[in-house]
């Protein structure tokens, strides 16, 4: 039979399934076709050899102790110096006060220096990260993707500018400094930026790739980060307004950790997985997916599946057990096989298995308890808005006020 014959795409509603797709080595990623503008050549969307060498070097940072260091050093002062300003004026924009946090968090862990420091200098780092995010998306947006092509490809060059290129260069001096051994390994900064240049494994990336792998590095920290950032605060506002009782819990770590999963189960960053079968598969149920077809994971399906999420898997419950074996309380969220989100435990830290100095909570719990503990609510006077320019749901503004 002819690859032109076979339905395409074929949907994926089935959590064993759609492992099944993520783990098959003959597949190839399929979600950011469109958005080749940024993220052609970038860690996602390598296949193969390619993608093994390149994880394999980048996977150095996302160890423990590194993660450890963030959580414990390194982000609560940018936490707390984010929301600042906002809790002093009493009220903020939870859309864009996500993206300026998360923002903020995943430029460390990309590698990108803001070296004037200036508010201006960090609006324009904004702005920048916002289209590429508009570039990466690009499959879902409702505008004329060659204008926002366009638009991206400026915001890449103004990136590598104004951004990439001094951090790689003070990255470049500082190796050559270890080099010389004027300085020690504790000196280096724990990036994405530095691991590309120190380049261990001879990977020896062009230029222009490693531009858009740190913009792309930044963004996917940034905004999967800043949406499960208001989604979170958003699920937990309504579950305490009908569960009074449970406003104590606002400064239980765990707490919010399982309420971030929640969410992040609930509304994936992505509501869809996309892969390209390479060549003729046959999974364990008999499904035959010929090659040149593309295979959708209906993520939001399949993390709502009532059998393993339970008979209210629709509904928003921080007290919710998962108990079947080998699927985390975020559902297949992060993905599954060899593209399975790096920045997982970044993000959302590892689910609790009683053993609080081992426990990694994730930024997006701890920027979330930070919210909670400082009286965030809902704006009376200005309603949240969902935003009409992508099909995703997403909220395009989210107006809270802080109690304290
Ligand atoms: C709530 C937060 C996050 C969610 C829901 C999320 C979700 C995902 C998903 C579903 C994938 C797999 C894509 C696929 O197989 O097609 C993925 C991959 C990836 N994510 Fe995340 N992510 C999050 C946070 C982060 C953070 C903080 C970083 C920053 C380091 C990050 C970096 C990446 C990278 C680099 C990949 C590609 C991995 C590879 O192809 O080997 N993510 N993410």
């Amino acid at each position: 039979m002819s690859a032109i014959a076979e339905p395409s795409p074929i949907v994926i509603t089935d959590l064993e399934e759609a492992k099944e797709v993520y783990r098959q080595k003959s597949m190839r990623q399929g979600l950011y076709d469109a958005g080749e503008v940024v993220m052609s050549g970038v860690l996602v969307n390598l296949h193969g050899d390619e993608h093994r060498s390149r994880r394999r070097l980048e996977n150095r940072l996302f160890r423990r102790e590194t993660l450890a260091y963030y959580e414990d050093e390194l982000f609560p002062a940018v936490i707390e110096d984010t929301l600042a300003p906002h809790v002093a004026a009493g009220r903020a924009e939870l859309v864009a006060l996500g993206h300026q946090l998360m923002m903020n968090l995943a430029a460390l862990n990309a590698g990108v220096d803001r070296p004037l420091g200036t508010p201006e200098e960090t609006f324009r780092l904004y702005q920048q990260m916002m289209k590429l995010i508009e570039g990466a998306t690009l499959t879902h947006s409702t505008r004329d993707h060659a204008v926002v092509s366009a638009e991206v490809r400026s915001a890449l060059e103004a990136f590598d500018a104004e951004f990439v290129t001094p951090s790689l260069n003070r990255r470049t001096r500082l190796l050559e400094s270890l080099a010389r051994g004027a300085i020690g390994e504790d000196a280096l900064p724990r990036d994405v930026l530095t691991v590309l240049l120190r380049n261990e494994d001879h990977l020896n990336l062009p230029r222009d790739v490693v531009v858009r792998e740190i913009g792309f590095f930044l963004l996917a920290g940034a905004h999967t980060s800043a949406t499960a950032f208001t989604r979170s605060t958003h699920n937990i506002l309504r579950w305490l307004d009908q569960h009074p009782q449970d406003r104590v819990m606002v400064s239980d770590r765990a707490w919010v950790q399982r309420c971030v999963h929640e969410t992040v189960r609930l509304n994936p960053s992505s509501p869809t997985g996309v892969r390209w079968a390479l060549e003729d598969v046959v999974l364990k149920s008999g499904r035959t997916i010929r090659a040149g077809t593309q295979v959708v994971i209906d993520l939001v399906t399949v993390n709502r599946d009532p059998l393993i999420f339970g008979p209210d898997s629709e509904e928003f419950n921080p007290y919710r057990l998962v108990t079947v074996e080998g699927v985390g309380p975020y559902g297949l969220s992060f993905g599954h096989g060899m593209h399975a989100c790096i920045g997982q435990e970044l993000a959302a830290g590892v689910p609790a298995d009683g053993d609080a100095q081992q426990h990694l909570y994730g930024l997006a719990t701890m920027a979330v308890k930070a919210l909670l503990e400082r009286g965030v609510g809902p704006d009376p006077d200005d309603s949240p808005v969902l935003d009409a320019s992508t099909k995703r749901p997403y909220w395009s503004r989210y107006p809270v006020v802080f109690a304290r």
